[in-house]
């Protein structure tokens, strides 16, 4: 039995795999639309979230099975003192598989543990987002057709979010890519990523000014600055807007830009800019549903 917690828990081919699955979903869904007749999956959710548990719940009713859960930790019994572990533990007496999102970085991890069914990480705390970055991975493969030789912006708040954490995991096992980091200086990838890169030789820079480097870019990844994890509101305040995407700055990019973001947006992107052809966040979301589907097949062994 496999969960996903990281997502270097998946090989390269392992990720091809479940791309081409997506893809071929998305071409014929007629075909996958009985494929987990009687199987429940339940989405446990103790912090907010709209797309991520909403498309888990929408990919397994198009594969044809069920769903159960809950979405915010006063409607379970964590709002009585009960464990992880033992959530899950009786979880997984109803469910085949868990999405579960947590605000503490590795309780989907410890719930793995313990669980007897599959456990998905939907997000941990300030940590990691592995099914972003599958929704992402698809939006990149179908709108660059390749993960290799990319120059990549990621923008915004790279400290406390996770969907850059596992996005830069898994692009930094293709060859020739290279990250542009644009953030203020409080809000800079943490530490240990930064010590991991250089280990491992990946190719970066990191930069305060968005301007100066939009002309090198083929993805332009923003974020919203994560106000939830901060520690006090002034800092937010003052953060919050640090980059703003317009119409105006994405005069000087390439032309076959891809400017992704994870959503939710706060102020991070023009809304001007949904109508320009680079807008690819949108299809994220889209996109999104689709790997999920291919990720339950996968994790759930069916054929
Ligand atoms: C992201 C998250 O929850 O980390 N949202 C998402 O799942 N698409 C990004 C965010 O909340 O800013």
């Amino acid at each position: 039995m496999r969960s996903l917690i990281d997502i270097v828990d998946l090989s390269v081919e392992e990720i091809t795999e479940l791309i081409d699955t997506a893809n071929d979903i998305i071409a014929n869904p007629e075909k996958y639309c009985e494929k987990c007749r009687h199987k429940k999956l339940a989405t446990l959710f103790f912090e907010p979230s709209t797309r991520t548990r909403l498309s888990f719940e929408a990919a397994m009713l198009e594969l044809g099975g069920n769903v159960i859960g809950f979405s915010a930790a006063n409607n379970s019994s964590a709002a009585k003192g009960e464990s992880v572990s033992d959530t899950v533990r009786t979880v997984g007496c109803y469910a085949d598989i868990i999405a579960m999102r947590h605000p503490k970085e590795g309780a989907p991890m410890i719930a793995s543990m313990r669980s007897p069914v599959p456990i998905i990480n939907a997000g941990d705390g300030g940590h990691n987002h592995p099914t972003q970055t599958l929704a992402d991975l698809l939006t990149i493969q179908r709108e660059k057709g390749r993960f290799d030789h990319l120059t990549v912006g990621l923008c915004g708040d790279l400290k406390f979010g996770r969907t850059v954490h596992s996005l830069i995991h898994a692009l930094s096992r293709y060859e020739g890519v290279h990250f542009v980091m644009i953030s203020p200086e409080e809000l800079r990838v943490p530490e240990y990523m930064i010590q991991e890169m250089q280990k491992n030789g990946i190719s970066y820079e990191e930069t305060r000014s968005l301007e100066e480097v939009m002309p090198q870019l083929d993805i332009l990844y923003m974020t919203r600055v994560q106000r939830e994890r901060f520690f006090n509101e002034a800092d937010y305040i003052r953060l919050k807007d640090s980059y703003i995407l317009t119409l105006d700055k994405l005069e000087t990019a390439k032309k076959d830009l891809c400017v992704m973001h994870p959503l939710p947006r706060v102020n991070e992107i023009s809304v001007a800019v949904d109508d320009d052809p680079r807008a690819c966040y949108f299809k994220q979301v889209s996109n999104g549903k689709y790997i999920r589907m291919a990720l339950i097949l996968k994790l759930l062994e069916v054929e």
